[in-house]
């Protein structure tokens, strides 16, 4: 069999790397793409999950990364510097080690998810908790970047969006083609971008004919492009997109236009619905932020706007083991039993 080479290499051609870019690879990419049994049957749809917590560090952004931190090597850099929700920090620490530099991460205190704090920590960056939210930690980190020595790897960075695009030729490359429409959680828009890239770089190279509509879905809480003006006091329990002014707003909003699509907001009511339901029905455990784009579905399926029979392809963004907290909090307490079968099988409702 062939092994998967990463990203960079799998897609070469298409990135903007040359032999004098040393790669910087946990071997990222070549996701699955999972056949959604349960989601079709209730949206009339073929669905698929993008499983991007199969990614090394457990999210997109290894795909990202993988790039931004292979062209930081190449030019020189000796440290990277990011802001995040947490997901962004536990790949760039982890990539950071890989390239010898050192990564400085500051995520707002309180807000980030436990297994992202402990990767990021267990990696070895040095994490400034800001008394702020992500759109204050993302300015101080690019005032930081502009007047030190250090490279952003935020989504800003061009790089971060050349890597993220790859996710758009996979779920092509497996495909056969685009699907009709493409869900996605959204909140500094960059994956959106990204994707939205990808997809067009694929059609305008005739390697599959159209692109998708870009369904984007930001939380009620924080969604900004939905209202329109930008959420001061951002609030959803999917704190990856815990995002109050993404910086990618126009780039998200071009995705959508161009493509015919639409942004709107899911609760997080919904969020944790369909977070549970992937999780039952496709046994596919997501972060909640991710389940962003399975409400969405559920909810532009229910209210019309997505046509029966579609192709669509959902990215699920990060891993739930990141943050447990709430697969915990909405099942039963366990039952603890004696050393006994009898026992066990009473409480386990087994009858012979
Ligand atoms: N899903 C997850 C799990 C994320 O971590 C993020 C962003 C998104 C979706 C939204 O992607 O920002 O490109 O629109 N996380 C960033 C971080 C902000 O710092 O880890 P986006």
């Amino acid at each position: 069999a062939q092994l998967w080479p990463g990203l960079i290499d799998a897609f070469r051609d298409r990135l903007p790397v040359s032999d004098r870019t040393p790669v910087i690879t946990l071997f990222e990419g070549g996701t699955p793409l999972v056949p959604a049994a349960e989601l079709s049957r209730r949206t009339g749809c073929e669905v698929y999950l993008k499983v991007e917590g199969a990614n090394p560090t457990g999210s997109f952004k290894d795909r990202g990364m993988t790039m931004a931190i292979s062209k930081a090597a190449e030019e020189g850099a000796r440290a990277v510097i990011c802001a995040s929700t947490g997901n962004t920090s536990a790949s760039a620490a982890a990539y950071a080690v890989r390239a010898g530099m050192t990564c400085a991460v500051l995520v707002p205190q309180g807000k980030i998810a436990l297994g992202k704090m402990a990767q990021a920590l267990v990696h070895g960056a040095k994490l400034l908790q800001v008394d702020g939210n992500f759109d204050d930690c993302l300015e101080l980190a690019r005032k930081l970047a502009v007047d030190y020595p250090v490279a952003l790897v935020n989504s800003v960075n061009p790089y971060r969006i050349e890597g993220q695009k790859t996710a758009a030729f996979e779920v092509c490359d497996r495909l056969g083609r685009a699907p009709d429409v493409h869900c996605i959680p959204v909140g500094n828009a960059g994956n959106i971008t990204a994707y939205w890239k990808g997809y067009r770089e694929y059609a305008s190279d005739c390697v599959v004919a159209g692109t998708p509509r870009m369904f984007g879905f930001q939380a009620a809480g924080a969604a900004p492009i939905v209202n329109g003006a930008p959420v001061l006091a951002p609030m959803t329990i999917a704190t990856a997109i815990r995002i109050g002014n993404p910086a990618s707003w126009a780039l998200a909003e071009a995705a959508r236009d161009e493509s015919g699509g639409l942004i709107d907001s899911v609760t997080d009511k919904q969020i944790l619905e369909a977070y549970r339901l992937v999780a039952r029905s496709e046994a596919v455990f997501v972060e909640p932020a991710s389940a962003a784009s399975i409400a969405g579905l559920l909810k532009t399926a229910a209210d019309g706007r997505l046509p029966t029979g579609s192709t669509v392809v959902c990215t699920v963004t990060g891993n739930g083991l990141k943050d447990p907290e709430w697969a915990i909090a909405g099942a039963p307490k366990p039952i603890t039993v004696p050393v006994d079968s009898h026992a066990a099988a009473a409480q386990l409702g087994l009858v012979r």
